[in-house]
This record gives structure tokens, C-alpha cells and sequence, in this order.
């Protein structure tokens, strides 16, 4: 039997905002395993803690208590300093409005995670291949020299995605990847997240939208702070109809 790894699992996960005055209980006993491959969607009506959690499963804040182990290692009582080491190392972000720098071409802005890492030892000439290798993956290797304003949105959120994946993350966390297109490039990116989950990478993406969802192998659905529903689902072939 295949035994898989385990990326992330949370124990008692809470969040509590606002310590000294009036308190709100975000993340409220959340005790969550995922493992290496799996495809997850998180859904839940607005104010229900997802994007608490994902900052929390993203390394960009801390529990108040609760355990979470990213790949096996503690990172609830980590220092910011070590939290923004392993984001940068070990996590791919893509997010609803794509982020991408402005002044900086295709290319330039799928290099930035390895610019920041300081421990980073790639030369500058296989930092520029390794990232032409992540646009070519998201078939954009002939836009590589445009600016972000010269790409549609769905060729921006294909560069956000190469970013996401340039530095071999463990993790990959999409945060409404397809809240700002259109049908068609939904349809795109969407196809282009299930080759990297058939490629074996662990995806976990905030959605609120049950068709998006409904593609992927596993939905959790959180409500006032806790896990409501956790259901593996049996998908149907091909992408939206
Ligand atoms: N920085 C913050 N300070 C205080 N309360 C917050 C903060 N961020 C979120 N909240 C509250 O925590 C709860 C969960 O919010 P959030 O995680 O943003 O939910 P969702 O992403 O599902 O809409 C909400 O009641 C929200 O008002
Ligand atoms: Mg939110």
C-alpha cells in the first residue's frame, strides 16, 4: 500500500483577533490533514475563516494555539523571520488579482521568489532558465519579455502560477484563482491547476464558486470557524462544460 506523505495537519488550530477588545474566534478548533497530491477546495460563506486559515496554512500569520505541521515540521512557533523563510522556500501563492509586478516583464516577475530567498545560491543565468522552464510549463514562453499590462488576465494569472511554481514549493495555496476571469480563461487556468495536481503536486485553493469546486478530489467546507464538511468526491472527466 502507498503510503503518502503527509503536507499539512493541523491540531486544534484556533485564531482569536483582537485580544484586548472585543475578540472574534476565526479559526476555532480546526483539525485538518492533507497529503502529498491531494487537490483540496476550501469553500464557506464570507466571514467564515478561510482566508484566516489560509494565512495561517500559508505561513503568513500564526495560531493563537493549536499545532500546525507543514511536511512534518512545526511551524506554529516559529518566528516571523523563519515563517517568511519557509513561505518563500516551500510555499507557491496565487491569488484572485495575480499580483504580479507591474514594471517587471514575464520573466522578471517568475524570477522574484528566487530573488528574495537570500540563501539562494542559483546564478542569475539559471535563475532566468529555470524561470523561462515555469513559463514554458504554463505555455508562455513567447510572452516572457512583456509587461504584466500587455498580457490578458488569464496569461497573468499563467505567470503568477509559473512564479508559484519556480522554486519547487511543497505546497501550492490559490486564493480565488478564477474570482477575475471570464468563462474561457477560468476554463484555462482550471485545466492547467489539474495538470499540476495529475503531475503530483499537493494544491489547496480557496473558492466560493461550487462549479469550480466540484473539480477538484476533496472539498472542505468551514463555517463559523470550524470544519463543517470534509468529502472526497468522485469527479467527472473533462474540465467545466
Ligand atoms: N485582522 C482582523 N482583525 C479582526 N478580525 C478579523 C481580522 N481578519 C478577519 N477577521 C474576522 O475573522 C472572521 C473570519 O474572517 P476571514 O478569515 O476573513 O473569513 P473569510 O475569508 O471566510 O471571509 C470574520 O468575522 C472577520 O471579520
Ligand atoms: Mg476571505
Amino acid at each position: 500500500m502507498k503510503t503518502s506523505r503527509t503536507v499539512i495537519e493541523t491540531k486544534a488550530l484556533r485564531k482569536i483577533y483582537g485580544m484586548n477588545g472585543i475578540s472574534v474566534l476565526a479559526v476555532d478548533g480546526m483539525d485538518i490533514t492533507i497529503s502529498e497530491g491531494e487537490f483540496v477546495s476550501i469553500m464557506g460563506p464570507s466571514g467564515s475563516g478561510k482566508s484566516t486559515l489560509m494565512n495561517i496554512l500559508g505561513c503568513l500569520d500564526r495560531p493563537t494555539d493549536g499545532e500546525y505541521y507543514l511536511d512534518g515540521e512545526a511551524v506554529s512557533s516559529k518566528t516571523r523571520e523563519d515563517l517568511a523563510k519557509i513561505r518563500n522556500q516551500r510555499i507557491g501563492f496565487i491569488f484572485q488579482s495575480y499580483n504580479l509586478l507591474p514594471r517587471f516583464s514575464a520573466v522578471e516577475n517568475v524570477m522574484l521568489p528566487m530573488m528574495y530567498n537570500r540563501h539562494n545560491k542559483i546564478e542569475i543565468k539559471n535563475r532566468h532558465d529555470l524561470a523561462m522552464e515555469a513559463l514554458t510549463s504554463v505555455g508562455l514562453e513567447d510572452r516572457a519579455s512583456h509587461l504584466p499590462k500587455e498580457l490578458s488576465g488569464g496569461q497573468q494569472q499563467r505567470v503568477a502560477i509559473a512564479r508559484a511554481l519556480v522554486n519547487k514549493p511543497i505546497l501550492i495555496m490559490a486564493d480565488e484563482p478564477t474570482g477575475n476571469l471570464d468563462t474561457k480563461s477560468t476554463q484555462e487556468i482550471m485545466e492547467l491547476m489539474l495538470n499540476l495536481h495529475q503531475q503530483g503536486r499537493t494544491i489547496v485553493m480557496i473558492t466560493h464558486e461550487p462549479e469550480i469546486a466540484s473539480l477538484t478530489e476533496r472539498i472542505i467546507t468551514i463555517r463559523d470557524g470550524k470544519v463543517e464538511s470534509d468529502e472526497l468526491q468522485m469527479l467527472q472527466e473533462g474540465v467545466l462544460q
